[in-house]
């Protein structure tokens, strides 16, 4: 999963790494997570500058360390103790991103309301599962356009954007972060799988619960 996101976050088509929308200072700042769901071991890292992939450093944050989230200058700094490159705050900027940007500032538009318009642009996941029945997750995402500084989405908080457990399934979301923290979008599949539904029922039947609880989209 992390090799995926890697890929996915070097392509400037999505939102993550390279292609990472902006901030409301016109920066950029990701959130990234990666789970084992042998141990239910998690790593991540929240508001995260100059680094190519972030996925790379919640795995370090997950084998390296004692914690599950390191955010801001401290993600920054534990990168920089592992020998992470930090790359010119420019190489992770888009064209695309850009001129989000600048359309939200000229218009003045709602951040949900942009969110919504963000054609195809957005988090990006990998789930896996091996021959011996062990899965794994990762998300990793710029946010979303005009966002707060300091502003932290679903998709570093496990349980939220992310979750995986051998005793279930693994998931990894995209959409809104605010509403699909605010249902624990991942570990509502996770549960529903529990319950007896299959792996697309669940994440049928949790959007649903999404769209009817807080009138939240997105996709797992
Ligand atoms: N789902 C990504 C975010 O809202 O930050």
């Amino acid at each position: 999963v992390e090799t995926s996101v890697r890929i996915l976050e070097d392509d400037v088509v999505f939102d993550a790494g390279t292609g990472s929308v902006l901030n409301s200072a016109g920066d950029v700042e990701m959130d990234a997570i990666i789970m084992d769901g042998r141990s239910l071991r998690a790593g991540s890292v929240a508001c995260v500058q100059n680094i190519a992939h972030p996925v790379s450093l919640a795995r370090q944050v997950m084998e390296k360390t004692d914690h599950t989230m390191i955010v801001g200058e401290g993600a920054n700094l534990f990168a920089k103790e592992l020998g992470i490159p930090q790359v010119p705050p420019d190489q992770l900027v888009t064209d695309i991103a850009r001129q989000q940007w600048e359309e939200y500032h000229k218009y003045k538009r709602a951040v949900n309301e942009l969110f919504d318009s963000q054609l195809g642009h957005d988090t990006v996941g990998a789930v896996a599962v091996d021959s011996e029945g062990n899965v794994a997750c990762a998300t990793s995402t710029g946010g979303i356009t005009a966002k707060r500084v300091g502003r932290v989405g679903d998709s570093p908080v496990i349980g939220c954007g992310a979750y995986a457990d051998n005793e279930t399934g693994a998931v990894s979301c995209t959409g809104h972060g605010e509403a699909i923290m605010s249902v624990t979008l991942a570990r509502t599949v996770t549960f529903n799988m529990e319950q007896g539904s299959s792996a697309q029922s669940a994440a049928d039947k949790s959007i649903v619960y999404m769209k009817n609880r807080v009138d939240g989209t997105g996709g797992v």
